[in-house]
């Protein structure tokens, strides 16, 4: 009885709570962020590209920006033997199962533009944010380039990128008809 006792009482002292934290005093802290501000931080580019900024790179350009900007210091002269992981795929066999293809974002992503997103959010490492629109186009067409999925005279920019069939776009699809307990990506056991 006593425990039903504090069971029963535990949702009223929360709801107690809640509304005593609702009517807490305001500290003057922080402020309404300005549109500026937001469109600073909102920085993301979804599968469409919509918000890509403008500019353009081809492979070439991007292994120049590679060792210039410091990439293979970290995931080696050929992306592959750094100590950062591989950026280059596994098995360069066409056909091959790509879920042999190792861990490798420029090959596993469903969309070239989640490349570019990465590149541009989180590289180089400790430096992030320092790459010029020109230099992530160039990088990304660089490593699509490397793992066979563009041709290496093809320049990416904020209207081909999107265009880019990326070779393991269908394996991110669910199964249609998936239910508990069954594997959730076509030939993946988990
Ligand atoms: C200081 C070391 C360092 C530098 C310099 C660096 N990287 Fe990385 N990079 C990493 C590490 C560590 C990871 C893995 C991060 C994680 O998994 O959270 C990574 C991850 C990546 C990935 C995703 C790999 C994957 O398959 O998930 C890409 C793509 C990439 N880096 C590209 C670049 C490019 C292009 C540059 C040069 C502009 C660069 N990196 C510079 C350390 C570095």
């Amino acid at each position: 009885m006593r425990s039903l006792r504090a069971f029963l009482l535990l949702p009223l002292l929360m709801l107690l709570g809640g509304s005593a934290l609702a009517q807490g005093p305001t500290y003057g802290v922080g402020r309404t962020p300005t549109e500026e501000e937001i469109r600073a931080w909102d920085i993301s580019i979804s599968p469409t590209g919509e918000e890509l900024p403008p500019g353009r790179g081809t492979p070439e350009e991007g292994a120049l920006v590679y060792r210039r900007r410091g990439c293979a210091g970290c995931h080696g002269a050929t992306g592959t033997d750094g100590r950062a992981p591989r950026l280059v795929k596994r098995e360069a066999r066409p056909g091959s199962d790509p879920w042999n293809w190792g861990r490798i974002l420029p090959i596993r992503a469903p969309y070239a533009t989640v490349v570019w997103d990465y590149i541009n959010r989180g590289m180089p490492l400790n430096r992030e944010g320092t790459l010029t629109a020109d230099e992530v186009y160039a990088l990304t067409a660089y490593l699509l380039f490397l793992n066979d999925v563009i041709p290496e005279d093809q320049a990416l920019d904020a209207q081909s990128l999107p265009q880019v069939e990326m070779p393991n776009r269908e394996a991110f699809a669910p199964l249609p008809d998936w239910k508990p307990g069954m594997p959730r990506l076509p030939g993946y056991p988990y």
